[in-house]
């Protein structure tokens, strides 16, 4: 059941301006623009039906009609929702839905001028968290992007991949324990970032400092492990390539967000070598001192006790 929960006058001046005109051709944005609610979808998710007329139109779909990608919609209060969904979008939509707010439709039908980076997300390892192992913990368009009614070109400073953006909208996930965990990755990843040489320059502003995308892509993200992985060993020196001329096998195992544990062999082992170093410098030091002071003690007493003797 949906409910409204917080309603304009607005909306009723609005109704009345548009009901007649959307009879024949729908104008969603002056309903949608003066009509400040919320509704509560099905799933209870509470969701603002508000669109800021003036953001959508300076966005990159600003030119686009409401029903380019709300193919369907509910009924109420609306007269005419449903246009024809081809196959492939229903079938993306049901495929969708548990990562849909309110309409998998409109969130599937990116597809019709996005296929090639929605087929790229599918097959990244984000893609098959959602397609393959149906969960919902990976992230879908919206989850990198924002809202799909605002989106901005990226070199925008307030798009969520600007550049200066990536570290905030990666670490949405990467940063949380919960979501480490469970899929077997380093809870420090983005910590690790930050104190790296790379994320030092990052964050004092230097914009050809690599971040996330630079080294991992976008849309097409695979396990590190992965052959077709940036950063699997055999893309890695091109990875790194990218910016140290002259990168080889020994230079490109420098980098790692790994904490120091058994998965970061040079690191792990490296730490204990330094620790046993360490203990044997040590111990060399304290048996130094116990057999100075033994051979002190000695020639004190024994010694002593000897040349006394001796002097008898
Ligand atoms: C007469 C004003 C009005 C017009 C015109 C209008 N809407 Fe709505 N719309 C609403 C209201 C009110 C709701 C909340 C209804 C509810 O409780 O589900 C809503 C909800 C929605 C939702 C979210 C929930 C859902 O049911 O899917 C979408 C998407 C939507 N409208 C799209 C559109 C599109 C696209 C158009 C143009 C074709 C349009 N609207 C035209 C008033 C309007
Ligand atoms: C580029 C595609 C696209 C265009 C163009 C678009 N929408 Fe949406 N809209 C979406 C997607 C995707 C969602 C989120 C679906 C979900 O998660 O359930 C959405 C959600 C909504 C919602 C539900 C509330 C929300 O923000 O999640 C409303 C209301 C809505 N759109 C109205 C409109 C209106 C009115 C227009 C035209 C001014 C419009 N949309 C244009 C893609 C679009
Ligand atoms: C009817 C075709 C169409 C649909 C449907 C569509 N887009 Fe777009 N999209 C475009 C066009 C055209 C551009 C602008 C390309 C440009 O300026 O180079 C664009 C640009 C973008 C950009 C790039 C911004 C940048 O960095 O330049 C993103 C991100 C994007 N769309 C996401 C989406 C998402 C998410 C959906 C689904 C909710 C969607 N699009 C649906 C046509 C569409
Ligand atoms: C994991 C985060 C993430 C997800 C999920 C994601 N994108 Fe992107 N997208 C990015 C980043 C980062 C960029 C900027 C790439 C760059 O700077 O090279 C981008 C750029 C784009 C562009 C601009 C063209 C380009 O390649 O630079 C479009 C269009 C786009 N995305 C559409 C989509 C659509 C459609 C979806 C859903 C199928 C989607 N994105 C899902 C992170 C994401
Ligand atoms: C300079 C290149 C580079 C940059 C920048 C980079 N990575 Fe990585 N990433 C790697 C390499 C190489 C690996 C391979 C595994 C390792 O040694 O940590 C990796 C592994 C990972 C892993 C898997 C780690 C595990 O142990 O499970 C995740 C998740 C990850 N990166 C996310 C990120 C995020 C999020 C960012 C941005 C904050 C980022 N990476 C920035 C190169 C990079
Ligand atoms: C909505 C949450 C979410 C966002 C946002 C997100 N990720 Fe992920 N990411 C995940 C989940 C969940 C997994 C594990 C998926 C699985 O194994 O099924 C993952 C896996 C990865 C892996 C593979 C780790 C490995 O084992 O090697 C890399 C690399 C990665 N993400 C990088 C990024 C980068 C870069 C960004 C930003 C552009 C990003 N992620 C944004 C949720 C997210
Ligand atoms: C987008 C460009 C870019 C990429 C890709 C990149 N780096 Fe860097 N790297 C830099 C910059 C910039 C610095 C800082 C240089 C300085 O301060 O002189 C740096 C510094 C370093 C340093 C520290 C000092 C030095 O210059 O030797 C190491 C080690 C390093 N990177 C390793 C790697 C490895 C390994 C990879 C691949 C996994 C990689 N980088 C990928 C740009 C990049």
């Amino acid at each position: 059941m949906r409910k409204i929960l917080r309603v304009l006058p607005g909306f009723l001046i609005a109704v009345f301006l548009c009901v007649p005109a959307f009879a024949q051709s729908p104008n969603c944005i002056i309903c949608h623009s003066s009509i400040k609610a919320r509704i509560k979808d099905p799933k209870g998710i509470v969701v603002d039906i508000y669109i800021d007329a003036d953001r959508f139109s300076k966005s990159v779909h600003g030119n686009l009609d409401c029903t380019t990608c709300h193919i369907r919609f509910s009924d109420n209060p609306h007269m005419q929702p449903n246009l024809p969904v081809n196959k492939e979008i229903l079938t993306l939509a049901s495929e969708v839905e548990p990562k849909a707010k309110i309409e998998p439709v409109a969130l599937a039908a990116c597809y019709q001028c996005h296929g090639q980076i929605y087929d790229a997300l599918k097959d990244s390892i984000h893609g098959k968290n959602i397609f393959v192992q149906k969960q919902t913990d990976g992230p879908l368009c919206l989850d990198c992007h924002g809202s799909p009614h605002y989106i901005m070109p990226k070199e925008d400073r307030t798009s969520p991949v600007n550049h200066w953006n990536i570290l905030n909208t990666c670490g949405k996930c990467h940063n949380r324990e919960d979501i480490s965990k469970k899929y077997g990755l380093s809870t420090e990843v983005i910590e690790r970032y930050k104190e790296s040489f790379h994320g030092k320059k990052y964050i004092l502003g230097y914009s050809n400092a690599p971040i996330c995308t630079d080294c991992h892509g976008a849309h097409d993200i695979k396990n590190w492990d992965d052959p077709d992985s940036p950063v699997s060993w055999g893309h890695r020196v091109a990875t790194c390539g990218k910016c140290h001329k002259g990168a080889n096998k020994k230079f490109v195992a420098a980098i790692t967000h790994k904490p120091v544990g058994k998965d970061n062999p040079v690191a792990y082992y490296g730490e204990k070598l330094l620790i046993l170093l360490l203990l044997s410098v040590f111990a060399f030091t304290i048996g130094h001192v116990i057999l100075e002071a033994y051979s002190e003690i000695r020639d004190n007493i024994f010694r002593k006790g000897k040349e006394e003797h001796h002097e008898k």
